[in-house]
């Protein structure tokens, strides 16, 4: 049985002191099915679920009246014994999917999980393959997914380009799926010497070499959505891919660490934008919104590029659609890192509606009409 764990959240807790309305409209937020009632000082009293508030049908009134008292809950302890512990429980009481974990002082530090109606479909290639061959209408190229920072323009220079200029410009760059080109068009000049993108689609390799046909120093390339084959060991000084793998599940994630490890330069650095999804299966059971990856999460990239001899220099995860850090941009190569850094970026929606409002205004007063 698989099981997950996810730290919790303040809107996770509720006091027990709370009223039935304040949890009725905790509970309204999609895909959450409990909280966890705590005392003033923090510690951990009972779990209140939806069903609850439902059986005993209290709209008012104090929340005692409805919660758990004996609720199933597990003492930390080490991630393995954690994870057999919660085991144990899901397979004896098959209406429990969600156990909250508490310290040793009994204040809940975080949720572990199952996912019993496996229902939901995984990202395959081939679903990937047929969504942004025969589905998907590319309207506006790609710049109609940078409609929350304003424009295309206003979301590369406002949100991408300042956390990727250390290691611009680069003589050797490499873009994993480039699409119709949306980053393609800032990343060919940045590139002293080559420009390469390797996309899953043939439709999208030609459509980047037609657009793209004066840059003498770029070529694209289609692929199995796997390797990079046409890529030399060594070869890169920057990689780059966003707002594409974090529609692609672990086993594409896993193949293109190695990958991108094998192909970058000693001195190198890959900038990978990836789901997390995975830390929130609880949350999303069925319908991930923005069609994230769900068995993708930063902690297991982080020990893919460790496994392959790599070093994370920085991940930094961030909030998309949701309020809940479902993606996560990864900052990586083979060298160590003088001072990692990792951090939730739950403001990543709320920078993107300042550069809308602020920085895209001067894009907008530069338009030639
Ligand atoms: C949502 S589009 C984004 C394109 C571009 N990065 C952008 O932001 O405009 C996703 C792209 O990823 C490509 N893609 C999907 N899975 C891939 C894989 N496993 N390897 C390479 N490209 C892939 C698709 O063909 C498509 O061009």
């Amino acid at each position: 049985m698989d099981c997950f764990t996810r730290v919790l959240k303040k809107s996770d807790l509720i006091l027990t002191k709370a009223d039935a309305a304040q949890a009725k409209r905790a509970l309204a937020t999609k895909g959450k099915t409990c909280l966890v009632v705590v005392d003033e000082g923090g510690v951990f009293q009972c779990v209140l679920t939806k069903g609850d508030l439902k059986r005993h049908n209290v709209a008012s009134g104090s929340i005692e009246q409805v919660y758990n008292r004996s609720p199933k809950h597990i003492v930390s302890a080490s991630e393995e014994e954690i994870l057999t512990q919660a085991r144990n429980i899901f397979e004896t009481y098959s209406s429990i999917n969600k156990i909250p974990v508490l310290d040793a002082e009994r204040r809940p530090i975080s949720f572990v999980f199952t996912r019993r109606n496996n229902t939901m479909r995984n990202n395959t290639i081939d679903r990937n393959y047929d969504t942004w061959n025969d589905t998907y209408e590319w309207v506006a190229d790609g710049d109609e997914w940078s409609v929350a920072w304003g424009s295309q323009k206003a979301q590369w220079y406002g949100a991408l380009y300042p956390r990727i200029a250390p290691w611009l410009p680069a003589e050797s760059v490499l873009e994993i799926a480039p699409g119709h080109g949306r980053w393609t068009e800032f990343l060919i000049p940045l590139s002293s010497k080559k420009y390469r993108g390797v996309d899953l689609l043939p439709n999208c390799a030609d459509f980047c070499k037609r657009r793209f046909s004066e840059a003498k120093h770029a070529s694209f390339f289609t692929n199995n959505g796997l390797t990079l084959p046409m890529i030399e060991d060594r070869s890169c000084d920057f990689v780059f891919s966003f707002d594409s793998l974090v529609h692609v599940e672990l086993d594409v994630l896993k193949s293109y660490v190695h990958e991108v490890l094998r192909v970058l330069k000693d001195d190198g650095i890959a900038f990978i934008h990836h789901s997390n999804a995975g830390e929130y299966l609880d949350l999303y059971d069925e319908n991930i919104p923005g069609w994230r990856a769900p068995t993708v999460t930063a902690s297991l990239v982080k020990k893919f590029i460790e496994q392959e001899g790599g070093y994370v220099w920085l991940q930094e995860k961030i909030n998309w659609i949701v309020d809940e850090c479902v993606d996560c941009l990864t900052l990586f190569g083979r060298e160590e890192c003088y001072e990692p850094y990792f951090v939730d970026n739950e403001l990543f929606m709320l920078e993107a509606m300042l550069t809308k409002t602020r920085i895209n205004k001067y894009w907008s007063a530069a338009r030639k009409f």
